[in-house]
């Protein structure tokens, strides 16, 4: 079996998909990796490396000498984060990027996963259902990077045949680990605050919709789109890719079905600017097409699950 390494493991996205992976391909072959000191509980299960991807003698060493041939790369600041440390921000978004499609293009590894987002698109972007194919002027210095990163993905692709594959996450909604920093993660918090029985205020307006996704799928959308046969992947950008869409309001109306009681307040902050950037919905065609995509979570469905697994010792 070749060696799987996922960059960022520690983070939202990486902890379910270390686990899913090494379901899947033996847990000694994946390799968990990020800057934690030590490894997290839930990713004991199976190798940790302490990495910096911003070391880039050590990254190269640790993945050639390990003979590691498929690559996650997850470390990254998110939009609102990003926004506060710009500099620092771009610095990690780009050079962990670079570090890795280098060692594509000297065959070292044979694939690549970088996540790219929704972020890529801009306040002149059409919102309903938007394209694949769009104006695309990002106003965060997250969206740049993600956008630019699309661009060199695509480039390492069609100049040396790097086998790079992405996804434009919308905002990822699960329980096993708290998200941090971006601007759709509302839509997370708002679970804690409710089985806490304490009133959420909200940082959006409560008609800001955005498109947004459960964990279960985005983690099974990588999955397939890594699984497709090569031919089969056409986009070496990103592909959009759809769950479902819903605003705050909505989302606390279908709380109240479960906490009738739940009660929300709306004090926008920076982050209603970014949300009013985005999409409000996505149309994927492009993704079902090339790789038969197909989301099986609805909102309703991802509220239930959530209000039954949100366990709010997570927060100490
Ligand atoms: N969920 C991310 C953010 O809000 C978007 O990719 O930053």
């Amino acid at each position: 079996m070749l060696k799987t390494i996922v960059i960022g493991a520690c983070g939202q996205i990486g902890t379910e998909l270390v686990l899913k992976l090494r379901e899947k391909k033996g847990a000694e072959n994946v390799i968990a990796a990020d800057l934690k000191d030590n490894c997290p509980e839930a990713l004991r299960g199976g190798p940790y490396c302490k990495m910096d991807i911003l070391d880039e003698s050590f990254v190269r060493e640790y993945i050639i000498k390990n003979e590691i041939k498929e690559v996650y790369l997850l470390a990254a600041l998110l939009s609102a984060t990003a926004e506060k440390n710009p500099d620092f921000a771009w610095k990690l978004n780009m050079e962990g990027l670079f570090t890795i499609l280098k060692l594509g293009k000297e065959k070292h590894i044979d694939k690549i996963f970088w996540p790219s987002s929704i972020a890529v698109f801009g306040p002149t972007t059409p919102r309903d259902n938007t394209p694949q194919y769009t104006v695309m002027e990002p106003s965060t210095v997250y969206g740049i990077s993600k956008l630019a990163g699309e661009r060199w993905c695509e480039y390492y692709h069609a100049k040396f045949d790097v086998d790079v594959r992405s996804i434009r996450y919308p905002g990822l909604i699960s329980y096993t680990s708290l998200p941090g920093g971006g601007t759709t993660d509302y839509a997370v918090d708002i679970f804690y605050q409710a089985k806490l029985n304490v009133p959420y205020v909200c940082y959006l307006k409560e008609d800001s919709s955005m498109p947004m996704m459960f964990m279960e799928d985005a983690i099974r959308a990588t999955i397939e789109l890594m699984d497709a046969p090569k031919e089969s992947v056409k986009i070496r950008s990103a592909y959009n890719l759809s769950g479902c869409s819903f605003t705050p309001k909505e989302l606390a109306s279908e709380i109240q079905n479960y906490i009738p009681d739940f009660k929300i307040s709306y004090a926008p902050d920076f982050r209603q600017a970014i949300a009013d950037s985005w999409p409000k919905s996505i149309d994927d065609s492009a993704a079902r097409k090339d790789w038969s995509w197909k989301e099986n979570f609805s909102t309703s469905e991802l509220v239930k699950i959530m209000i039954h697994n949100v366990n709010t010792d997570l927060l100490k």
